[in-house]
């Protein structure tokens, strides 16, 4: 991928975020800016221990920062790294959960906002700091932090090497890397593929290989420690839970098929069957 496209990707992601925030706004006025479609604070899959488990996504979701944050294993000394910060409901979570100091980025200039405004109305404000900064081209010195996360937003950044070895400059030697990552568990059926393109191009995300992650972590300078198939606790209640209002829509609609979502640009409703479309949980250590 060349420098240009990229810094056109990190744009083009911005503004869909900015976007969303706005919608968001728009559709649920009275709710603190923070309201989005059952995400809550957490923009991000949810975790279930079991495929019926009866907890709503932004539960879910929390418990899936959870996990990620209990992995980078930091504590009040130090300083953690949020790349991709969404509204900033992961850091937060991760300065009271710890103690740690967490310095948050995104593309997203309305996020960077609302995350500065979430924290400010909240008792950690001095433990936080949120900005508007590229992954490909982070503001911060060599050996800066000692925890990075990336709970999501890997699968915005097509060039996942060239990000790791941002990832790799900033973290010092011993600090610990936890991401979330979306992959191709295998070749996705035909039957499936139109709407597999249709979450590509609406969410301007691209899937990863698991067999990649090993040589790209070496690559900058880590060694994983664990790649975890996470896919089973977390897809397919996440689309479910995304397709509610679309399902509303088709229950009242009778003769309502998919070729319907597809034709609005819904990708959701025909996600859900897609076992192929992975959810990965990964942790890494800088050499
Ligand atoms: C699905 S949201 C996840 C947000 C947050 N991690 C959470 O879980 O609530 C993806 C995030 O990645 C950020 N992002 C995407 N590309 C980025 C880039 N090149 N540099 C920094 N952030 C980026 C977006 O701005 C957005 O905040």
């Amino acid at each position: 991928m060349s420098e240009q496209s990229t810094i056109s990707n990190a744009e083009a992601v911005g503004k869909l975020y900015d976007r969303f925030a706005a919608e968001s706004r728009d559709l649920w006025p009275d709710e603190a800016d923070v309201a989005n479609f059952g995400f809550g604070e957490h923009l991000h899959f949810g975790y279930w221990e079991t495929p019926d488990e009866d907890a709503p996504l932004d539960v879910a979701a929390l418990r899936l920062t959870d996990m990620v944050i209990d992995r980078m294993r930091v504590d009040e000394t130090q300083h953690v790294l949020d790349i991709g910060c969404g509204i900033g409901g992961p850091a937060l979570r991760a300065a009271r959960r710890t103690g740690a100091r967490v310095t948050g980025i995104t593309v997203s200039e309305a996020q960077a906002e609302q995350a500065t405004a979430l924290s400010e109305s909240s008792e950690l404000g001095g433990r936080l700091d949120f900005r508007l900064a590229d992954a490909l081209d982070l503001p911060f010195p060599d050996a800066s932090f000692d925890a990075v996360f990336a709970l999501e937003s890997m699968m915005h950044m097509p060039d996942r090497v060239a990000v790791l070895g941002e990832i790799g400059r900033v973290l010092r030697p011993g600090g610990r890397l936890v991401l979330t990552d979306f992959f191709e568990r295998a070749p996705v059926p035909e039957v499936h593929r139109p709407f597999v393109d249709l979450l590509r191009e609406t969410s301007l995300i691209s899937t990863a290989r698991v067999k990649d992650y090993p040589s790209m972590l070496r690559a900058a300078g880590m060694l994983f420690e664990e790649i975890t198939d996470i896919s089973e606790h977390t897809t397919r209640r996440t689309f479910i839970e995304m397709s509610k209002p679309w399902t509303e829509w088709a229950a009242a609609n009778p003769g309502a098929s998919l070729e319907d979502a597809l034709e609005a640009s819904i990708p959701a409703p025909g996600m859900i069957d897609v076992d192929e479309f992975g959810y990965l949980l990964l942790v890494a250590q800088r050499s």
